[in-house]
């Protein structure tokens, strides 16, 4: 059992003074609590690792982008103790075969790796057996990287009605492609048209990267309607707008792609009002090379998974959102939609815990990102409020103790 003293625990919405002791589960938490291996916790705080439901770990034929070892390093480098990863791999996730295969190599990981079914044409009717091998599906209406796209509305409906059966969660890339200023426009139509669907076959639906106000709204309107959706935002959604992608090109080349100043000021006074449900990252990694192609030419997406919390913790240190919402968007709600014993700071949770010093104080750089892709959109910003150790399953994996809190160790 280890046992962090005297330390701040967030728990049950609030700040307490405590020491938390676990081993692979949360065991106990209260005052002057034994174990036969104690850290000093003071002045640091301990949050639940966050839950990024989105994340494209690549590997397989695409490992010179990102492989899980490193998705896993760089993900609780920044506090993500779970990753969900897409499956427009290549080859994609779409048989029991393939997906077995991306467990095994997720295995190695540092990081707790959940996994989303591809769909395609050929593999509707294997999608119930698929069922019992995934934490969930993935179907995308728009533009990605591979091949896994959908456009026939026939197809659509079978999809949803046999996903359905399955009782797993339906997450959907509802975005149409096209210009930049079309697909934004356009965003609210396109969740309506698969809220409809939804609705229509009872669908456990989530709707990932939603980028604009009119979209949020449309999904707002649906949950009130007692629909069975929840939603995600990205933290490059937050922090940048078509402005910065007219700027800064192929770099900030996204799907969807970035939306207006309106829009990002509106996801920010969503996420403190309580009106958003997820924050996860897109964390799509693509190279230097890659993405320093014409803008036409360069893949879509951008690494994010690194520093996620941590973007979210500088802004709780700047006082534009609370720790509750923090955790609420980055652990509670994403545990809560997929059903995992985690999230929270409770006895008998899995003891997935973030160390946090909210005075460290550090600025990105290319030299410090983990992903193998080699870059960050946010190279330059100084943040406040960091990870200084890390645990999984109750493992330390990312901490100056073991070494891992510089580059050297990559
Ligand atoms: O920008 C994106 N990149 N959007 C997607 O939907 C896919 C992702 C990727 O896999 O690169
Ligand atoms: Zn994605």
């Amino acid at each position: 059992m280890t046992v962090l003293q005297n330390t701040t625990i967030f728990a049950d919405g609030r700040l307490s003074k405590a020491d938390i002791a676990f081993d692979e589960k949360i065991r106990a938490i209260g005052a002057s609590l034994s174990g036969d291996e104690k850290l000093d916790g003071s002045g640091k705080l301990v949050l639940p690792g966050a839950i990024d439901v989105h994340v494209h770990a690549r590997d397989l034929n695409q490992s010179y982008k990102e492989d899980w070892r490193s998705l896993g390093r760089a993900a609780v480098a920044g506090g993500v103790t779970t990753a969900f990863a897409m499956p427009n791999t290549d080859p994609p996730l779409d048989t029991v075969e393939i997906v077995r295969e991306y467990r095994r190599r997720a295995s190695a990981a540092p990081v707790n790796a959940f996994i989303y079914g591809g769909i395609t044409r050929e593999n509707i009717a294997q999608l119930v057996s698929l069922a019992n091998e995934v934490d969930g599906f993935k179907l995308y209406l728009g533009e990605t990287t591979g091949n896994l796209v959908i456009r026939n509305k026939s197809l659509h409906r079978s999809i949803f009605k046999t996903v359905a059966q399955t009782k797993r969660v339906l997450a959907v890339h509802a975005q149409r492609d096209g210009a930049p200023a079309i697909v934004t426009q356009h965003e609210s139509d396109d969740i309506g048209y698969v809220l409809d669907l939804a609705d229509a076959y009872g669908t456990k639906l989530h709707l990932v990267h939603v980028t604009t106000r009119r979209g949020t709204e449309k999904i707002l309107e649906a949950k009130h309607s007692k629909l069975d959706v929840t939603f995600e935002i990205c933290p490059h959604y937050l922090f940048f707008t078509d402005r910065d992608r007219k700027e800064r090109g192929a770099w900030l080349k996204i799907n969807p792609p970035l939306a207006t100043e309106e829009d990002r000021e509106f996801l920010w006074w969503a996420l403190r009002e309580n009106l958003i449900d997820i924050v996860a990252t897109d964390h799509a990694p693509h190279t230097v090379a890659e993405k320093s192609l014409s803008y036409e030419r360069a893949p879509a997406g951008v690494p994010g998974v690194e520093y996620m919390p941590v973007l979210l913790l500088d802004a709780v240190n700047n006082k534009k959102l609370s720790l509750d919402q923090l955790v609420a968007v980055c652990s509670v709600n994403p545990a809560r939609r997929f059903g995992l014993a985690k999230g929270e700071l409770s006895i008998g949770l899995d003891a997935d815990l973030v160390v946090v010093d909210m005075n460290v104080e550090k600025r990105i750089t290319r030299e410090m990102v983990r992903s193998k892709c080699g870059w960050s959109p946010y190279e330059g910003m100084r943040l406040r409020g960091w990870p200084v150790m890390v645990f999984v399953g109750g493992r330390l994996v990312h901490g100056a103790e073991i070494g891992t809190d510089d580059r050297a160790s990559r």
